[in-house]
């Protein structure tokens, strides 16, 4: 299978940023991880903090599936959605916390309704979680 994994705004600050909320590893050590793991598969990788260029990123994807974790876009991005809705591949909303148990604006997503499920709340491993899925 073909995935694609796209992260949004501050997520290239993984392994920086509020280690105890997402971790002490980088984004790029998560996605060799994450293509170790799926060694017979492809993985293609995407990150943007900028909000149209995961647009054309969804827009222009060639995959069996999406993996996502649009951040903070996640919340408010109706460009983000539209774009989801627009094409034909199915896409999985990931999410390293649990947005449940943080504060309320996190609770919302505008995503959720136009992909195919939502993993959240299991670290780095959202990833692998959300890509296995597309195999059941
Ligand atoms: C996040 C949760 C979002 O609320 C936050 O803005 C992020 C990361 C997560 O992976 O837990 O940047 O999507």
């Amino acid at each position: 299978m073909k995935f694609l994994f796209i992260n949004g705004v501050n997520l290239n600050m993984t392994g920086v940023r509020e280690k105890g909320v997402y971790g002490s590893e980088t984004l790029d050590e998560i996605n060799a991880q994450i293509k170790a793991h799926f060694k017979g598969d492809e993985c293609e990788f995407f990150q943007s903090n900028i909000e149209g260029e995961i647009c054309t990123a969804i827009q222009s994807a060639k995959a069996d599936g999406i993996i996502l974790n649009a951040g903070a876009f996640t919340h408010y991005s109706i460009a983000i959605r539209d774009a989801i809705a627009s094409i034909k591949i199915p896409v999985v909303e990931v999410h390293m916390s649990n947005v449940h148990a943080r504060e309320e604006f996190r609770h919302t997503s505008v995503l959720s309704e136009v992909c195919k499920g939502v993993v959240l709340g299991f670290g780095k491993n959202s990833y692998i979680l959300a890509a296995e899925s597309f195999k059941l």
